[in-house]
């Protein structure tokens, strides 16, 4: 795609995206919307998204939203993104932006990996709040805690130089690693001459934090900043290829595949792909096949769609459901359905393809 056509199918799906998200929480009284990783361009159009060019300040998991507002007002001249990954919090945090005419606030629905990774290019975000991230107390859980070394790598490739980072947390076990990886981290400083404070004066108290005051627990706030080392890693953003799909004669009708069709998994280190269910048409006999795609830090949840034409020929493509993004492993998906159905059907011939990838050796027969 080029970059007109990419800036054009932004705008557009802002458009449609304002306009589905408006319909959808009517019934809520407010035309607030949230995007989600795959509804923008990758990397994000930062400024286009919040109408003007101003440094961006990240908070990670906002829940109510209360500090988030107050950011936005307390930064008047900063575009201010905030990131979730329950619907929940977004509508509540949403609502507050929307009563208090906040225009400098954007709402994403998305894990921070992905946001940092996929969105956001290199040297671009000026600061970042993570208040109270979900400790996972129970021990063999703590592997899905947020921070850890490889993340503050991830985000210190995102950042600028002196972007500040200030993290808070009331959970002990959660403080001490949070600590290790800031003290080992070769991408930030504190601002203060400690690791952490104990007081932040000044600060608005978010409803973790309030929660937790009054439970006796006592917070640790850390202050800290970018560096100016370079990070070591490269995080790439994911690239779309072209739109996939494959042209095929087999000895089978729709109907037969969809039969045969059972749930299973393809994975290698960096990819992992599960075919979930396959359903089928009362229309027009398509076959629409459920596909959950994880690579890095992306995941997505697709429908890989199986038509005839009116030739006898059979095609697999992207079916237009939600915002599929044509990745590398929606390309890998659509060539490992291809290598099930020739195991099927070992006399299936192959029109065209043009899947691209590690997959290019697909047969791309013309007869
Ligand atoms: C313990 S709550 C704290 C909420 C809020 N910051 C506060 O202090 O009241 C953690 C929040 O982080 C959100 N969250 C968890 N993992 C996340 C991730 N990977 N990216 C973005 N938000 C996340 C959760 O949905 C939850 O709302």
């Amino acid at each position: 795609m080029c970059m007109d056509d990419a800036t054009a199918r932004q705008a557009d799906i802002r458009v449609v995206v304002r306009r589905v998200a408006r319909h959808h929480i009517m019934g809520e009284m407010s035309s607030f919307v949230w995007y989600k990783v795959e509804q923008l361009s990758w990397p994000a159009d930062w400024a286009s998204l919040f109408g003007r060019d101003a440094p961006l300040i990240l908070e990670i998991g906002f829940g109510s939203g209360l500090f988030l507002v107050d950011l936005a007002r307390r930064f008047p001249d900063a575009n201010i993104l905030g990131l979730e990954i329950s619907i929940p919090s977004l509508r509540n945090a949403g609502r507050k932006v929307e009563r208090m005419g906040l225009a400098n606030v954007s709402l994403l629905q998305a894990d921070a990996w992905s946001t940092l990774q996929v969105l956001c290019e290199p040297a671009t975000i000026a600061g970042a709040y993570i208040n109270y991230p979900d400790p996972w107390p129970k021990k063999d859980h703590s592997n899905r805690r947020l921070i850890d070394g490889a993340f503050l790598s991830l985000l210190a490739s995102r950042m600028q130089p002196e972007a500040f980072l200030d993290i808070a947390t009331d959970h002990d076990d959660y403080a001490e690693q949070i600590t290790a990886c800031l003290e080992r981290t070769p991408y930030f400083q504190s601002r203060t001459n400690h690791t952490f404070e104990r007081e932040d004066e000044g600060r608005v108290r978010t409803k973790y934090e309030q929660v937790a005051l009054a439970e006796g627990r006592s917070p640790r706030y850390y202050k800290w900043q970018r560096n100016a080392v370079p990070v070591a890693e490269s995080f790439s953003i994911p690239k779309e290829l072209s739109m996939p799909h494959v042209v095929f004669r087999l000895p089978a009708t729709i109907d037969r595949i969809g039969r045969q069709f059972r749930p299973w998994v393809v994975a290698d280190e960096s990819t992992r792909i599960r075919f979930i269910e396959a359903y089928q048409s009362f229309h027009d006999g398509k076959l629409l096949i459920e596909t959950y795609i994880h690579e890095g830090p992306l995941m997505q949840r697709i429908g890989l769609e199986i038509r005839s034409r009116a030739s006898g020929e059979l095609v697999i493509s992207m079916a237009e459901v939600g915002f599929p993004r044509p990745t590398q492993g929606v390309h890998r998906a659509i060539a490992a359905l291809m290598d099930w159905l020739r195991e099927e059907y070992p006399s299936l011939v192959i029109v065209q393809t043009n899947l691209q990838g590690e997959h290019a050796d697909t047969p791309n027969k013309r007869n």
